[in-house]
């Protein structure tokens, strides 16, 4: 039984780093078609919020190695007329080999995973988004040969994005330097536990600069300015957000083989312009096919298969 079987994926931070390059040097074989695992179980999907690339490569991977994938629309399952968590985490484990779950309320998710036996995977919540950090650290990786000691530099909202990139670069043994405006920064709590993850000498900077961010980075990251559920504060965020914006005259204060990441999906002419999106630096094609190796890895691990 490898160390993963049977565990719950809720943040990075249930990995230990060792673990983590696990999963990245295991998705890079997968990729590479030097190992096949097979299993026959079956993957939930329970996904209260809109998804192009999770939801389908979760299942892809799934069946890819031979599982089966269940699409639990929320909308036509009794979640949405108020069964408890609770209740429904009971139920679905009996069906269910594993389960990922797209939703609002990080508490929602941690009491699903309380009461289900099977393993949960976060599939992005309001405050994380791991299996996406998962697919940026292999990307960096495949572009810039290795990760520790490598800068990113995220700039945009404090969300939820932000607070897995904080974790996942402080476990990689990357620098990360995250600028926001004043009053969006990430979770505080998430930058106390990244800080405590960063090995000695490594850095956690936070700052209000896109410039102070963005300088001499090998890596820069945004994402949209208003999260799923935020849509409404969309139009007032928009000028406070704006000298965030990833464009080609910032991108000429990183270091000059930078390559750009977004999670997507990308809001063009806010967070990023068509001309660094599209641009010889970007890399968000790649990153989001890995988005495929990298959870396909995560199942493998915990499901045991082999
Ligand atoms: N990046 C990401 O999670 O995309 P989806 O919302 O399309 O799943
Ligand atoms: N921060 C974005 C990420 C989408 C993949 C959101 O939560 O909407």
């Amino acid at each position: 039984m490898n160390s993963l079987q049977g565990r719950d994926f809720l943040s990075l931070t249930d990995l230990s780093s060792s673990e983590l390059f696990h999963l990245l040097d295991q998705a890079a074989e997968l990729k590479a078609g030097t190992l096949r695992p097979q299993c026959r179980q079956v993957l939930g999907l329970l996904f209260s919020k809109a998804s192009t690339r999770t939801r389908v490569s979760f299942s892809v991977a799934m069946y890819q190695i031979g599982g089966q994938v269940l699409d639990l629309n929320p909308l036509v399952s009794q979640v949405s007329r108020g069964e408890p968590w609770a209740d429904t985490a009971r139920v679905l484990d009996r069906y269910l080999d594993v389960i990922a779950i797209r939703t609002f309320k990080q508490e929602d998710l941690t009491e699903f995973a309380h009461y289900a036996r099977i393993p949960v995977i976060n599939a992005l919540t309001d405050l994380g988004h791991p299996c996406q950090i998962l697919a940026d650290l292999l990307t960096i990786r495949e572009h810039l040969g290795f990760l520790a000691g490598k800068t990113l530099a995220y700039l945009g909202d404090g969300n939820n994005v932000a607070n897995s990139l904080l974790l996942g670069c402080a476990m990689a043994g990357m620098h990360i330097r995250v600028a926001t405006p004043r009053g969006y920064e990430p979770n505080p709590q998430v930058v106390t536990q990244a800080q405590h993850l960063a090995l000695a000498g490594n850095g956690v900077l936070l700052t209000t600069d896109p410039q102070e961010a963005i300088e001499g980075a090998q890596v820069v990251y945004t994402d949209v300015w208003a999260s799923m559920g935020q849509e409404a504060q969309a139009q007032d965020r928009a000028p406070l957000f704006e000298p965030y914006q990833v464009n080609s005259a910032l991108m000429k204060q990183a270091d000059p083989r930078a390559i750009v990441l977004h999670c997507l999906p990308a809001h063009r002419g806010e967070e990023i312009t068509t001309e660094v999106l599209e641009g010889p630096q970007s890399r968000v094609w790649d990153q989001a096919e890995n988005r495929l190796h990298a959870q396909k890895s995560l199942l493998v691990s915990l499901l045991g298969a082999s």
